[in-house]
């Protein structure tokens, strides 16, 4: 099973019928989208097909070449720690948002939700580093992919002790990747393809980023770094539409909000 030639209009661990396409690296731009309006009415138009290739959106994206015009509005940071701001509610199919890191700013280490993740930078550059999943604890797809559960697997193992049981060892958390984003570069992640954690490495200047996750989420996981012991965390929105929250919402909310 491709991951990366999945049906992005279906959660990862339900791709299966995908195409089966040759992913041609580097991904090329089709044609340029001017303007952060138009890259957003080109994803509406291309999500409202039955089947959407991760590729196809990759390239939409790449397409896009950020102007901070476009997206000053959404843009809105916090001292403290990164921000989410909602740009496009996606009619729940998916969602797109702005995210302002600060310097030195970065999220936990996360899974995804089963959603699939596409990343742009707006502006400054970002790290992200992938990990393994740790070994007691597995995403819907991986079970599915090997066709078995981590308790299934460890059943007959002296001593293994499932999510369930709160079994982590110092040390789980393995490091598979890092890469280096830079202006109007594109990635993409699914629970697939591991988990990671995004920073800002500049001690002096901020940076922004462009997300969008489809299915839209509420909630994932963060895991210790150091034990991978995970925790399920309700994910929120900093601002809307370029309006900050009185009260930071949850991604439900803002679904429901903008419908
Ligand atoms: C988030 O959406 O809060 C996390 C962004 C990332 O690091 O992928």
């Amino acid at each position: 099973m491709d991951v990366e030639n999945a049906n992005c209009k279906m959660r990862v661990s339900q791709c299966t019928d995908m195409e089966v396409l040759p992913i041609e690296r580097p991904i090329k731009i089709d044609h340029e989208i001017t303007g952060l309006e138009k890259l957003v009415e080109e994803i509406h138009a291309i999500f409202s097909r039955d089947h959407v290739n991760v590729q196809d959106v990759q390239k939409l994206m790449l397409g896009y070449k950020s102007s901070p015009k476009d997206w000053k509005k959404y843009a809105k940071f916090d001292r403290f720690r990164y921000t989410r701001n909602l740009v496009d509610a996606g009619n729940g199919a998916f969602n797109i948002m702005i995210l302002c890191w600060g310097a030195g700013h970065a999220s936990p280490i996360h899974d995804h939700a089963d959603s699939h993740c596409f990343m742009k930078i707006l502006s400054g550059n970002l790290e992200e580093v992938r990990y393994d999943w740790p070994d007691h604890v597995q995403p819907e797809v991986l079970k599915k992919l090997k066709n078995n559960s981590c308790c299934d697997k460890m059943a007959d193992q002296d001593g293994c002790r499932c999510e369930q049981d709160g079994g982590y060892n110092a040390g789980d958390m393995k490091e598979i990747g890092r890469n280096r984003l830079e202006l109007n570069d594109v990635c993409y992640i699914n629970d697939a393809l591991g988990l990671h954690r995004v920073e800002n490495p500049s001690h002096a200047d901020g940076a922004v980023s462009l997300h969008l996750y489809c299915p839209p989420f509420d909630s994932c996981r963060v895991f210790d770094s150091r034990t991978g012991t995970p925790t399920t965390v309700t994910t929120t929105f900093w601002s809307i539409n370029g309006k900050k929250v009185k009260r930071v919402m949850e991604a439900n909310e803002c679904a429901d909000s903008q419908n």
